[in-house]
């Protein structure tokens, strides 16, 4: 049997996913389906990417442990995917031993190998998208891909040899026009980043220590797009004991990425590929953006659209089929409530829901639910049938290149046809004049619902299920069956089922979609504050620890700027008789000037440390939020020295 391996992204389990992040797994498992359909061994990789300042950051703000707050978005995810009854064959978490284990091997062989090496790294990074990016590539100062602050870092760190795998990636884009798709992001790819040259990139950081430590300098963790990237490999077991699945199934048939993402996939991703010897993925395709009303979904908008009420009110298939059909896949989509409810009534309802149970009502009226045999055949039929073997073919070209979209308009084109024949052959009319005629009829549109409900079978699984059983089938579907015309049987006994897709009335349904969409906010914010009342809990400390820590007032006497780092300020400090520095983070927020003579808390046994060079014995009390930030100080005036208890 012949093999495909599909892989999602694996995401980052930072937040809640909104519908934008469904739509890359909805569309790899639709394409996993099909090509089983088609009868490939076909393979769907997806996980999660659990590494990172963004999440550690993400986690600190919920006052949790990193891995305790992922955990329980992971299951969130799972949940999801369950939800939407995605058929993947692996989720793989970047917090595997078995993937953190391979992701050290990897490093130190491209180590070894020369294609790492260690160095100094001065630059602008972006937290939130995990990337560096040089001044000229910003916009406005904020970082291009998201618009937000970035910041300076400076640290020693290890670097990859990207630049040495330029021409050979140039030359790949050339030989291989399908390995970046659509056109126009290969385009992209070569104009904004290969065109240039291309500049080794940082792998390593120290700057937190939430990630997969480099096995020879512990003081270093892998940068997290290549912990990431490997899971594509790892995830088949590739570096472990067996990897019998790694020898099946790679390279990857296709990698689903969305389009902010394909830099990483398409010139970082084949570049560490080819360091390591391994074949290349046969391509990559970046999907557009889903977007709200034209805007980017963002919890901090409050626009964001979570596909749990939506599955939960209409079903997965029709949450699906939306996706699906509503967007083109390379390129970017506004989605509406509005737009989506009309679309349930007009295609899923109106033209699909609609033949099938006409249909069903005739036959069991006209012929006593029998499927009669086929008798009179009129020319009006052969289009019909054309059309109907035709669409297969057509749904198979357009699945080749990802065009969802356009696959679903072929089976609809059928759909539509169908409807019209019975307004065309009118069948109610025959029942009075021409019996023979009428058999044929009624069994041409049984015979083309049949092919419909193998069309749609990888796109609506439960859908096609429902209307087979309607039709008196198995729920099994072979697909190479919709490209024939006449399998069913005549004598068949047909049995109207449920209403497939009600019609809606949308008012209504805006109400009452707000109204699951509130719910599941509240019981997500509940679950939160219990979880952050429970981590406070955990954190009581006793007395005695309290005890250990001695604050005191201390006055400031001299304040001066850090020679080297931009946040620092050097502070005297008078505390009774004896005089101490102390270096803070607080540069943003004072003038040094400013500070002279203020009455300041401390903590003033902690121990001794060198910040950039300059002594800090002990360390000055702030309050902050949301970037504000104040100092400590007593309510009446009290000489230095005083002790806080
Ligand atoms: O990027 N419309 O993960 P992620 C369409 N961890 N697609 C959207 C979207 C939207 N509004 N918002 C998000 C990462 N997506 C990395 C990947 S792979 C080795 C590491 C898509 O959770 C996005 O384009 O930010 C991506 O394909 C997927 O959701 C996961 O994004
Ligand atoms: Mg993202």
């Amino acid at each position: 049997m012949k093999k495909f391996y599909i892989t999602t992204p694996i995401y980052y389990p930072s937040d809640n996913l909104h519908i934008g992040h469904t739509y890359t797994t909805v569309a790899a498992d639709t394409l996993k389906r099909f090509k089983r359909a088609q009868g490939y061994d076909a393979y769907l990789v997806t996980g999660s990417d659990e590494h990172g300042q963004k999440i550690l950051q993400k986690a600190q703000e919920n006052g949790m442990k990193p891995k305790e707050y992922i955990d329980g978005i992971v299951e969130d995810i799972k949940k999801l995917w369950r939800m939407l009854d995605i058929s993947y064959d692996e989720f793989i978490r970047t917090t595997d031993e078995a993937h953190e284990r391979s992701v050290q091997k990897v490093f130190e062989k491209l180590y070894e190998q020369g294609d790492i090496y260690k160095s100094k790294y001065e630059g602008l990074y972006c937290t939130p998208c995990e990337a560096f990016w040089a001044e000229s590539q910003l916009d406005d100062g904020k970082c291009p891909d998201c618009g937000r602050d970035v910041h300076l870092t400076d640290e020693e760190a290890y670097f990859f040899r990207l630049s040495k795998y330029r021409d050979r990636i140039i030359e790949l884009y050339k030989n291989n026009p399908e390995f970046v798709q659509p056109d126009s992001r290969r385009n992209e790819m070569l104009n904004n980043f290969l065109k240039e040259g291309l500049e080794d990139l940082c792998v390593s950081r120290t700057s937190f220590d939430w990630g997969i430590r480099v096995p020879f300098d512990s003081k270093h963790i892998v940068y997290v797009w290549i912990d990431a990237l490997l899971c594509y490999i790892t995830a088949l077991g590739y570096g472990s004991k067996d990897d019998s699945k790694f020898k099946k199934y790679w390279p990857a048939d296709v990698h689903l990425v969305g389009k902010e993402i394909v830099r990483f996939h398409t010139i970082i991703w084949p570049a560490v590929l080819m360091a390591l010897d391994i074949e290349l993925p046969k391509k990559v395709f970046g999907h557009g953006w889903i977007l709200f009303e034209e805007d980017k979904m963002s919890k901090s908008k409050g626009n964001v659209i979570y596909p749990e009420p939506l599955i939960e009110l209409y079903g997965i298939d029709a949450f699906k089929y939306f996706l699906l059909r509503e967007f083109s896949f390379g390129r970017d989509g506004s989605f509406s409530r509005e737009k989506f409810l009309q679309r349930l009534n007009s295609d899923l309802a109106n033209d699909l829901g609609n033949l099938v149970s006409r249909t069903i009502t005739m036959v069991e009226k006209y012929n006593e639910g029998l499927l009669p045999s086929p008798d009179k055949e009129e020319e009006i039929d052969k289009s019909l049938i054309k059309i109907a073997i035709d669409a297969a073919k057509k749904v198979e070209d357009n699945m080749d290149r990802l065009n969802y979209s356009q696959a679903l308009e072929e089976i609809w084109k059928l759909i539509r046809r169908t409807n019209k024949y019975i307004d065309e052959t009118t069948p109610w009319i025959l029942i009075k004049e021409d019996k023979d005629r009428l058999n044929t009829v009624l069994y041409n549109l049984v015979e083309s619902i049949r092919i419909v409900s193998i069309l749609i079978n990888p796109f609506m699984e439960n859908t096609s299920k429902l209307i087979l059983d309607q039709l008196g089938l198995e729920p099994e579907v072979n697909w190479e069956d919709a490209k024939e015309w006449g399998l069913m049987k005549a004598g068949v006994k047909v049995k109207r089922g449920d209403v497939l897709f009600p019609r809606l009335d949308i008012e209504k349904e805006l109400v009452r979609h707000n109204e699951a969409n509130e719910k599941l906010i509240e019981e997500r914010l509940e679950r939160q504050r219990r979880k952050e009342k429970e981590s406070v809990e955990e954190q009581f400390i006793t007395i005695d620890d309290f005890a250990k820590i001695k604050f005191k007032v201390a006055e400031v006497v001299e304040a001066k700027e850090h020679p080297k780092a931009d946040k620092l300020l050097i502070l005297q400090l008078k505390v009774g008789n004896e005089r101490r520095q102390v270096v803070a983070g607080i540069k943003k927020y004072y003038k040094p000037e400013e500070l002279v003579g203020k009455k300041v808390v401390i903590v003033a046994n902690l121990k001794p440390i060198k910040l950039r060079g300059e002594e800090s014995n002990g360390m000055i009390l702030a309050a902050e939020k949301d970037g504000e930030l104040t100092l400590l100080s007593t309510l009446e005036d009290i000489d230095s020295g005083a002790i806080i208890s």
